[in-house]
């Protein structure tokens, strides 16, 4: 990795808000297995790489905001070797684990873009908004904050998601305690306010899920458990894992808005 110059000199966690800390620490503890056990995060990675391949991109800084390894970094890189990605993520463990030659940048991006991205020419994003404070207003930002011609390449997971890990906490009765995943028509208002949209897909996707347990444990796995909502006590994580199989039929699905949009004008 190599580090691109940090342009504010506190400390990360000085500035970070307490779930944003949280989240933090969480990617931190998982950042050793990430590669291995994010295999959603890498297909749409790739999946959003195809949609940049033959992008008119014109000249100036590109970024992977939330990038941790730098999964859509990579895959745009393969595609499009002529251009280099800074990733841009608060998480230095997980940035550490990308290619070596890289260059990357912690920053917090609840406290929006940093300087050097002014006037980028694409910027991508793959599974990292939904943990911003404010989702819809950092993806206003990051559109307004590219060049004529420039690019926003964005995978979000949305609300729709986890539709059967609710149904199973219901009949548990017990509260669905996942992190609330930002409503896709928001989200899509957003991005139109600086950009002509050129692509716009709910996608569904679904993984097989065997038990309550094992599927929090996944997540865990990839240090992408934090949440606002307070953990389960044993008595309600059984009750979870005894309505899970006949309600989930033992798979979950994931809903994400791919979303690409052009900021308009001459590049
Ligand atoms: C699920 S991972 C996705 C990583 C990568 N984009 C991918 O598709 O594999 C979410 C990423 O968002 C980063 N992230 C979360 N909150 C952030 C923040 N406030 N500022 C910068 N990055 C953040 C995490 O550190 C983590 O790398």
């Amino acid at each position: 990795m190599v580090r691109a110059e940090p342009t504010r000199s506190e400390p990360l966690a000085d500035r970070a808000s307490p779930f944003a800390g949280r989240v933090r620490r969480n990617f931190a503890r998982g950042a050793a297995l990430y590669e291995r056990e994010a295999r959603l995060q890498r297909a749409v990675a790739w999946r959003l790489a195809r949609h940049c391949r033959d992008l008119a991109i014109p000249a100036g800084p590109c970024a992977d905001l939330g990038a941790g390894t730098g999964l859509l970094a990579g895959a745009i890189e393969r595609l499009r070797p002529e251009l280099r990605l800074l990733r841009v993520d608060n998480c230095p463990p997980l940035l550490a684990q990308g290619a070596p030659d890289s260059a990357c940048l912690p920053w917090d991006l609840n406290g929006g873009l940093p300087p050097q991205l002014g006037g980028a020419a694409l910027l991508g994003s793959s599974f990292a908004l939904q943990w911003l404070e404010q989702p819809e207003r950092q993806l206003e930002h990051w559109g307004g904050q590219l060049r004529p011609g420039g690019w926003l390449a964005l995978a979000v997971p949305t609300a729709a998601s986890f539709s059967q890990w609710r149904a199973a906490a219901a009949a548990a009765a017990v509260p669905f305690t996942g992190l609330a995943l930002p409503e896709a028509e928001p989200i899509e208002r957003a991005a139109a306010r600086h950009l002509e949209i050129r692509v716009c897909r709910r996608l569904r996707f679904s993984r097989p899920a065997p038990s309550a347990l094992g599927f929090l444990g996944q997540i865990k796995a990839i240090g992408a458990q934090a949440s606002r909502s307070p953990r389960l006590r044993p008595a309600e994580l059984r009750r979870l894992e005894a309505a899970w199989p006949n309600v989930t039929g033992n798979r979950l699905e994931w809903e994400v808005l791919l979303l690409l949009g052009r900021r308009p004008g001459a590049a």
